[in-house]
């Protein structure tokens, strides 16, 4: 009788709380949106001459896909192209959908010239600009586009919601088939052709030769507030981008809210997005916006053209032919890391942050580059007869080649990865310092990852390196946001560097520019099971081997486990 009665009890309740379920969801709407995205070789005209390059549907930059937190994403990929492709949703958490994340080998075999795959997966708690890629070889050189996530229904920005907002996403170009410049390096052993240009909206502009035409306008009414979503897709090169005239009020960094402050200048490094809004209460006339190259490292070639659109006042002008020439902004020198490092520490999370905690597990990982030496047989065009190679902890990272390391996980298959990837360095020294012993170059190839517990608290230092070349390398995670705690140069110092960690409203970011012969400090809760590479998001040195990967194990919970893989997942 009592059981009785208190099972019933139990399934009012539960009635109650369905209802209130259906209430809430009602409100909020979610949808599912599907797309198809066919990558194609497409015909295009850049630089005085014509490409055929790799797109999805025929479009460059790729398509924006515009959705709001809590919907559902469904994509089709149809590989119409003679390359192995994946997609990656750079920034979606993929929380227990790991399998639709799309580093190749990763988390999924490639789908194969010919095959298709369906990427499904549900936006939880993300809203602002983030951006997919392909995660193939060099591929995303081409294959790229803005993925734009607004609030829910009931919710808005925390600043007044501008009426119009543009992407503007940064390219970089070569005048020829960017993956035949990196085949070619990977040959040789030597660094891969540096780019002919930098793109905003796939438009180099009118700096360069043949491109006045094609130049990228973006219309603004005088005296309107305009949000500039603006991604760096670029493929090795940190981008300073400035608008003439128009000082820009950062409101939020990979897709996660900042304390707005007002700068001439921002600076983004592949991977990363930052939103900024613009008044236009300047002259009505035509401005340019600029992006060009900060280069961190030092005596390395670059890239040291600039990439032009215009902003572009509706007004009465003279017709365009007789206007003077538009303002271009002052953008910082080549290698301004001082304006960079005053950039990055404006950078606060709106509000006090509850940090997680305590840390189960402190990591230290060294990023940078490497020499291997030549082995018989080989090509070696890296400095003094090597080949260029990069490590984390002194391992290259080798992509596994018949099964993902996802899949291996899931199956149990031996033979595809070890679970060894140590948490410090093997050997203590001076990481930034002049005169790096030559022992000390010489990474070992190898597919390691670090296992994490469900839920364990991770603080992880990356230290950047002097071997070969000190630079700024931008390091991204998948599969997660992180607290950016502290940077600083030099050596990280344990006990001195601590007490400067901001633990009150430090930025949460997907991707961080490690200084340039620095260090930065992540912090992070390991709450989403998966495969979650790690990895420096300059496409030339992941190719070498600048990532690991972490293995998160399930948690006891039903809503801690990993979904079972899709049917439609390809195999090796
Ligand atoms: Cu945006 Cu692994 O990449």
């Amino acid at each position: 009788m009592e059981t009785d009665r208190r099972s019933s009890i139990a399934r009012l309740l539960s009635s109650c709380f369905f209802l209130a379920f259906l209430v809430h969801s009602s409100n909020s709407k979610a949808e599912v949106h599907h797309h198809d995205f066919i990558i194609q070789e497409t015909p295009v005209k850049r630089l005085c001459k014509s490409h055929n390059i790799i797109t999805v549907n025929g479009q460059f930059p790729g398509p924006t896909i515009v959705v709001r937190d809590g919907d559902t994403l469904i994509v089709t990929v149809v590989n119409r192209v003679q390359y192995n492709v994946t997609v990656h949703w750079h920034g979606i958490r993929q929380i227990r959908t790991a399998w639709s994340d799309g580093p190749e080998f990763v988390t999924q075999c490639p789908v194969k010239p010919g095959g298709t795959f369906t990427y499904r997966f549900t936006i939880k708690d993300q809203e602002g600009t983030l951006w997919w890629h392909a995660h193939s070889s060099w591929l995303r050189a081409t294959v790229y586009g803005a993925l734009i996530i607004h609030p829910k229904e009931e919710n808005s920005f925390p600043f007044l919601q501008p009426k119009r907002e543009y992407p503007i996403l940064l390219g970089e170009w070569w005048d020829q088939n960017p993956i035949d410049v990196i085949h070619e390096a990977i040959r040789t052993g030597s660094s891969p052709t540096i780019s002919d240009a930098f793109t905003i909206n796939g438009q180099p502009g009118d700096l360069y030769n043949c491109s006045s035409k094609e130049i990228n306008t973006f219309p603004v009414n005088p005296g309107e507030t305009v949000l500039l979503r603006v991604i760096n897709a670029a493929l090795n090169t940190e981008l300073f981008v400035s608008i003439a005239g128009h000082p820009m009020v950062v409101v939020a960094a990979d897709a996660s809210y900042i304390k707005p402050f007002s700068t001439s200048v921002i600076m983004l490094a592949p991977g990363q997005t930052t939103d900024v809004l613009i008044t236009a209460n300047q002259p009505a006339t035509r401005y340019y916006i600029a992006a060009r190259a900060y280069s961190s490292a030092e005596s390395l070639p670059f890239d040291n053209t600039t990439a032009t659109a215009i902003l572009d006042y509706d007004c009465n002008c003279l017709p365009e032919p007789n206007q003077p020439p538009p303002a271009l902004p002052i953008l910082p020198a080549f290698n301004d890391t001082l304006t960079v490092a005053s950039f990055s520490a404006a950078f606060r999370s709106p509000t006090f942050v509850k940090l997680p905690g305590p840390v189960d597990e402190h990591l230290f990982f060294t990023v940078g580059l490497g020499l291997f030496d030549c082995l018989p047989g080989q090509i070696c065009g890296g400095p003094n007869q090597t080949r260029l190679t990069s490590s984390i902890n002194n391992y290259s990272f080798v992509l596994p080649s018949s099964l993902s390391i996802l899949q291996a996980h899931q199956l149990g298959v031996p033979g595809i990865f070890t679970p060894d990837f140590p948490a410090k360095p093997p050997v203590e020294f001076d990481y930034t310092g002049k005169n790096i012993g030559r022992e000390l170059w010489q990474p070992e190839p190898a597919t390691k990852v670090y296992k994490l517990k469900f839920g364990s608290v991770v603080e992880l230092v990356l230290q950047g390196t002097n071997i070969v070349a000190a630079e700024n390398h931008p390091i991204h995670l998948h599969g997660y946001n992180f607290y950016i705690l502290a940077e600083g140069y030099g050596n990280f110092d344990p006990v001195k560097d601590r007490e400067k960690f901001n633990l009150f409203d430090p930025p949460l970011r997907n991707t961080v520019g490690v200084p340039v012969k620095g260090w930065a400090v992540i912090r992070f809760e390991a709450d989403n099971p998966g495969v979650w590479l790690l990895h420096c998001h300059l496409d030339v040195h992941i190719t070498w081997g600048l990532a690991m990967a972490f293995v998160v194990e399930d948690g006891l919970g039903e809503l801690e486990a990993l979904e079972p893989p899709p049917v439609d997942l390809p195999l090796c």
